[in-house]
């Protein structure tokens, strides 16, 4: 099963790609089976919500390497995170993201554990800062 245009639009075209200056978090995930490797930058900003600050992701940035898929979903991941709430952010699934590419390879799908996996440690380390 080949990959999907969708797929090839953001490994060609990846969405925030890079760094964040004095990000407020870092998360990283690798896969021990290929070595292939992703780190998640944050940005966290605060609204007022009935009253009440939330806090949400300001800003998100990643830098993978890796395969294509595993660039594609980390795209794909950003895409989806930027401007939520921390808490809706650590819904994202790699089912999710896999299926907003528009599904991959079955033998691929283990690459979408990066990007989701990367994302939640980061927001998991930003909390842990906090206290
Ligand atoms: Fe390593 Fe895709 S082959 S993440």
């Amino acid at each position: 099963m080949p990959y999907s245009a969708k797929v090839i639009d953001h490994f060609i075209h990846p969405r925030n790609f890079g760094k964040i200056k004095n990000p407020d978090a870092v998360g990283e995930a690798g896969n021990p089976v290929c070595g292939d490797i992703m780190t998640i930058y944050l940005k966290i900003g605060k609204k007022k919500i009935g009253g009440n600050p939330r806090e949400f992701i300001k800003d998100i940035k990643f830098e993978t390497l890796g395969c294509a898929a595993a660039i594609a979903t980390s795209s794909m991941v950003t895409e989806l995170a930027k401007g939520k709430f921390l808490e809706d952010a650590l819904k994202i699934t790699r089912m999710q993201v896999a299926d907003e590419l528009g599904s991959l390879p079955p033998i691929k799908m283990h690459c979408s554990n990066l990007a989701a996996e990367a994302l939640h440690k980061a927001i998991g380390e930003y909390r842990k800062r906090k206290g």
